[in-house]
């Protein structure tokens, strides 16, 4: 009866493992002018440092995604009033050091960015906090960040570096100066967000220069912070300070959720799409640098500066890719970009490659190992390299069978993959959908919408 009962039980498991599965199929034309939702880097810094400011800030433009959303129930918890209205979203900040205690646990859920920078917060707070994530987030090793918060006196408990955390609070932490061999702009947040509640002059010597939105930010508010560029490298310091000023913020399109949609129309024949007011911080360009070195029929226009940050407005054509290498440095530069850069690459003429993005292991998935099953799946010509792949294109559709890709839950190679079935004569399935809303909520209708064959039924 028993093995009966668990038959049953594994029919019942498949069925609703089924239910998340979707498909992608060859598309005939993908056009629209279309703006996609908020920057999530910029809309999850703004919540926290908003949170801690002194007084009102409206905010326009956030992304509402999974995210975004557990981040504001956390500071709810934790005694700061958010208000999330259709067009805008409005918190009443605290102050550096107000928040009050929660004895719930801070669910993350899949973010990264949420958990690091909520570390830097509340390590020096007077009460003790516990961080708990979904299966994905709690893979994820946090100890990059655990020395330093350690170094600046934070207590901190974890088996293995990883979630659950507790936060131990009630004491002081120091500045330190940090410097920053792996390049990461969640551990220089956090360690910007912790030495505003440490007494003195906190240093970060950032070797290689991640995405700036926590300084630019921290600077509109009132912080002191000086940012000076010696070669390559960047040297921050920023004061231990009492009051930081709550401003309105405007947040322009995620680029990292444009470089997906665009590059859907770059593969797709006859397709010609706008993406409107997307965020164009230097830092967060490199993806559609290296497009253009590929030959892609992208346009730049409407240049300006909103909220301190640069927005335009970018168009994607057909093209007709060639094959590129990446080095480390630029892998660093667009390691969000990397999953969908790999299906490009395989649309591309020629080889191409990227090495050098160890930190790419340690992303909402193993992000080599889950691309390179997918690739595999696909029967694409993918060899491993130094943390990297080498990638074979054959400048068109070179998908000869139906493949079914795993996503471990990772919201970017589900979309990366989805975008590759447009261009394919077979179907691409991904076997989870579930983890787009982590970052982009509306892409499959945003998809559909401007031509997209994406289906439910497989
Ligand atoms: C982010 C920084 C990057 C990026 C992530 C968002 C941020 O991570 O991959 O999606 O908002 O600071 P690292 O800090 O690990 O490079």
């Amino acid at each position: 009866l028993n093995l009966l009962f668990s038959k049953d039980n594994n029919i019942l498991i498949n069925k609703l493992k089924k239910l998340n599965q979707f498909s992608s199929k060859q598309s005939s034309s993908l056009n629209g002018v279309i703006e996609i939702p908020g920057d999530k880097s910029i809309s999850q810094r703004v919540l926290i440092l908003g949170s801690i400011a002194i007084g009102t800030t409206r905010i326009k433009g956030i992304s509402y995604s999974d995210d975004v959303n557990n981040l504001i129930k956390n500071l709810k918890l934790l005694g700061v009033k958010v208000i999330k209205k259709k067009t805008s979203t409005i918190i009443s900040g605290v102050g550096i050091g107000g928040l009050s205690s929660t004895k719930k646990n801070l669910y993350m859920g899949n973010s990264g960015t949420a958990t690091r920078l909520m570390l830097g917060l509340l390590c020096n707070q007077n009460f003790e906090a516990k961080f708990i994530g979904d299966k994905s987030l709690s893979n994820r090793n946090m100890h990059e960040l655990i020395k330093p918060l350690r170094k600046m006196g934070a207590k901190i408990n974890s088996k293995n570096n990883k979630l659950p955390i507790i936060i131990k609070g009630f004491n002081e932490t120091m500045p330190i100066i940090y410097n920053q061999k792996i390049p990461s702009a969640q551990i220089k947040s956090a360690i910007l967000i912790a030495s505003l509640n440490s007494p003195g002059l906190t240093t970060i010597i950032e070797n290689t220069p991640t995405r700036n939105h926590t300084e630019i930010l921290l600077k509109k508010i009132g912080a002191k912070i000086q940012i000076k560029k010696i070669k390559e490298k960047n040297i921050i310091k920023i004061n231990g300070q009492k009051e930081l000023n709550a401003k309105d913020i405007v947040i322009a399109g995620d680029p990292s959720a444009a470089a997906i949609v665009g590059s859907a129309a770059l593969i797709t024949p006859q397709s010609e799409i706008k993406i409107k007011k997307v965020n164009m911080n230097k830092t967060r360009i490199t993806f559609f640098n290296i497009l253009k070195k590929m030959n892609a029929n992208i346009k730049i226009i409407n240049e300006k500066k909103i909220s301190n940050e640069q927005v335009a407005d970018i168009t994607f054509k057909s093209s007709n890719l060639k094959g590129i290498h990446l080095g480390k440095k630029t892998v660093a530069n667009m390691i969000d970009e990397i999953p969908i850069f790999s299906i490009l690459a395989t649309f591309a003429e020629g080889n191409s490659s990227f090495i050098g993005g160890n930190e790419l292991k340690n992303k909402e998935s193993n992000r080599i190992k889950s691309l390179y099953e997918g690739l595999t799946a696909c029967k694409i010509k993918v060899k491993k390299k130094m943390d990297g792949l080498q990638i074979t294109g054959n400048g068109k559709d070179n998908i000869f069978v139906n493949a079914k890709i795993k996503t471990y839950y990772d919201h970017r190679i589900a979309m990366a993959f989805l975008v590759m079935g447009l261009a394919s004569k077979k179907k691409i399935i991904v076997d989870n959908i579930n983890c787009i809303k982590t970052s982009f909520p509306n892409f499959l209708t945003l998809m559909k919408d401007i031509g997209a064959n994406f289906s439910k039924k497989n």
